[in-house]
């Protein structure tokens, strides 16, 4: 009896969020209940899946959603393969020799095909719930996710370029840039705590250990010498954090300690009260601050210029538009 009435409340709870959430364009968590009631757990799956075989990617389709919505909005634009018609996303700057995941998209895309008998589940909504099902695979905080996304017919190279934040740019580059994208001074603070999770390729942080010398922890900065050298080793993985598997506020610490790997990293803590640094010291202090703002930060990055309705498509193999 209790469980019977225990599963009515939780089905009441969930319908409930089905409805509350539904804000912007998007949809509701439930948009694809209907026609395809066992789409979300079949992301689920194949996420847990590739996790168990390699932790780092969780890391890696985390900031594929991200690279996803900050080009011309969350529209599965950066899995397009290069066509003679346009250069797509993942040769551009940001993207090359860094961004993957791409062959788990692709296992997913498949799995939800088959599970849905056709091709239901677009490749937009795809790495929104992937992002998620990694940040909880990797024991962060989960949220609800909105659906409905479409897929773009097109992919830019430029707008990579010139869309996705680089990590040399200083306190105010990383603001206009999330400002450009409508997203807050917060925002930019909590969805940097991503890098609680991942690897960075020393060409990226190179310029911090010889050259940053002020703003970096000594002994942090030779013992990552000794993976990035002056010249050479471009590709020479360090943790963006102390723990890079598990999603926590190491993060945040880091930065207090001026060991952030990343010129943008460090950009937001300064030490001298400016800029960002009481966020960064509250999210360092507050975990589940952290974690339920996340979640909010996820959201609204996530509905970024989706596109709904009848724009776009769904595609059927997220590397390639339905037809020319
Ligand atoms: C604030 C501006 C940001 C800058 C400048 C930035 C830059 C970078 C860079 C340079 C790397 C390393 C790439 C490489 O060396 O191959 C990286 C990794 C990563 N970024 Fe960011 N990032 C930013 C924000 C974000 C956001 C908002 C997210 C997600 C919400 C995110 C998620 C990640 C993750 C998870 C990794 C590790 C990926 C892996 O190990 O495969 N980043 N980022
Ligand atoms: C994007 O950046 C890459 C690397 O810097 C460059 O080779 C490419 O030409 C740029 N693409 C466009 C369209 O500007
Ligand atoms: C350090 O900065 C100088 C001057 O900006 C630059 O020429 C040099 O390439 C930088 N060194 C590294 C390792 O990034």
């Amino acid at each position: 009896m209790a469980t019977l009435i225990s599963s009515r409340l939780a089905s009441v709870i969930v319908l409930a969020t089905c409805f509350i959430l539904a804000r912007g364009q998007l949809s509701t968590p439930c948009f694809y209940d209907k026609v395809c009631p066992k789409a979300l757990a079949t992301i689920k799956k194949v996420v847990e899946e590739a996790i168990a075989q390699e932790p780092r990617m969780g890391a890696s389709l985390l900031r594929l959603h991200f690279h996803d919505c900050f080009v011309n909005g969350c529209d599965g634009s950066i899995l397009l393969d290069d066509t003679p018609t346009f250069i797509g996303e993942k040769n551009a700057a940001p993207n090359m020799n860094s961004a993957r995941g791409f062959e788990v998209v692709d296992r997913i895309k498949a799995a939800v095909n088959e599970e849905c008998h056709g091709n239901i589940v677009s490749c937009a909504d795809i790495l929104a719930v992937a992002a998620r099902d990694s940040v909880v695979a990797l024991g962060g905080p989960s949220y609800q996710v909105q659906l409905g996304r479409r897929d773009a017919r097109t992919a830019s190279q430029l707008a990579a370029n010139q869309s996705i934040p680089a990590p040399t740019l200083d306190f105010s580059g990383l603001i206009s840039n999330f400002q450009s994208h409508g997203l807050s001074l917060q925002d930019l603070v909590v969805l940097s705590g991503a890098h609680t999770l991942g690897f960075a390729r020393c060409t990226n942080f190179r310029s911090r250990l010889y050259n940053e010398t002020r703003t970096l922890d000594f002994y942090q900065a030779n013992s990552l010498k000794a993976i990035c050298p002056i010249s050479g080793g471009d590709d020479n993985l360090a943790p963006l954090d102390g723990s890079p598997t598990r999603f926590d506020t190491v993060y945040y610490n880091w930065l207090i300690q001026k060991k952030g790997l990343l010129h943008s990293d460090q950009q937001l803590f300064k030490g001298d009260g400016s800029g960002a640094d009481g966020l960064v010291k509250f999210y360092s202090s507050y975990p589940s601050a952290f974690s339920n703002d996340f979640g909010v930060s996820m959201l609204k990055m996530g509905s970024m210029k989706p596109l709904t309705g009848s724009q776009g498509e769904i595609r059927m193999n997220c590397r390639m538009v339905n037809y020319y």
